[in-house]
Order: structure tokens, then sequence, then C-alpha cells
């Protein structure tokens, strides 16, 4: 057992734990941030999809001794001052989800693509994508609600 200190959504967090522990682990167990899902555990779904310093990660696989100093933004970490972040709104308006369990990760993928790219084409979003899948086959409306968050519509 060790310490480790990072950001979390803004906030810096110092949590005593083994530093192999998957930091998705130590979101949900640790800090309660349980937006994060665990699906595979092996890089196959990106369920656990999380931002470390901006750019997408599997936090099942990662540990959690990596991330010190860094900063890491959860799908709770999107919304600001209570206001849902663009994509979250789009979701909502295109009914963009059937179980949800795959969201939060699709969410955080989004998010860096229009970070990078905000006018992203249906290909570049369906790469950008590409990591995470959805057994409820929502595919369509995924694509269209991060089209609507983009401003470009369905
Ligand atoms: S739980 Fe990490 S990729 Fe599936
Ligand atoms: S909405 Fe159910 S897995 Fe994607």
């Amino acid at each position: 057992m060790s310490e480790h200190r990072f950001t979390v959504n803004g906030r810096e967090v110092r949590v005593e734990t083994d530093g192999s522990n998957p930091l998705l682990s130590v979101l949900r167990d640790e800090l309660a941030l349980r937006g994060t899902r665990f699906g595979c555990g092996t890089e196959q779904c990106g369920s656990c999809m999380v931002l470390i310093d901006g750019e997408p990660a599997y936090s099942c696989s990662r540990e959690v001794a990596t991330v010190a100093g860094k900063s890491v933004t959860t799908v709770e970490g999107l919304s600001n001052n209570g206001a849902l972040h663009p994509l979250q709104q789009a979701f909502l308006d295109e009914q963009a989800g059937q179980c949800g369990y795959c969201l939060s990760g699709i969410l955080i993928s989004a998010a860096a693509l229009l970070k990078r790219n905000p006018k992203p084409s249906r290909d570049e979003i369906m790469q950008a994508l590409d990591p995470h899948l959805c057994r409820c086959g929502m595919h369509n409306r995924v694509i269209r609600a991060v089209q609507r968050a983009a401003g470009a519509g369905p």
C-alpha cells in the first residue's frame, strides 16, 4: 500500500492503495465515482474509458500508480456546475441509449473527439468510437447524437 495523488474532475485526490490496482477500481470503490463501468477488463469494450490528461484511456487496465500527478476526467466531470455537457444533452435528445451501460465510455471518447475536432465527419466519429461496444445496437443514434452535439444535426 502506498499513497497516490492525482486530480479527478478538477479535484486533487490522495488514495492509499496498492499501486497495481486498476484505476477503474479506485475510481469506483475508493472515490465512489461509479459512472465509469467495468465490462470486459481486457481493453475490448470501452465501457471503462476515462480521459487522462485529455486523452481517452482504458481505466480497467491502467495501474493507478501510473496516473500520479495526472489529470483524470470521468463522465461525472463532463457536466459543468450541474449544466449538462452538449453531448449529454444531445444523447438525451436523440434517445441514444437503451440499457446505458456503454454510454459513459462513449461520452468520454466523443468529448475528446469534439475537443480536438469540433466538426467531425461521420467516418471520423465512427473511427473515434471504434473501441466501444454497444450490445443494444444503438450505433446509429449514438452517431446522430455526436453530430447533433457538434452542431451538424442528424
Ligand atoms: S472494461 Fe475496460 S475495455 Fe472493457
Ligand atoms: S445502450 Fe446498452 S450497451 Fe449500449
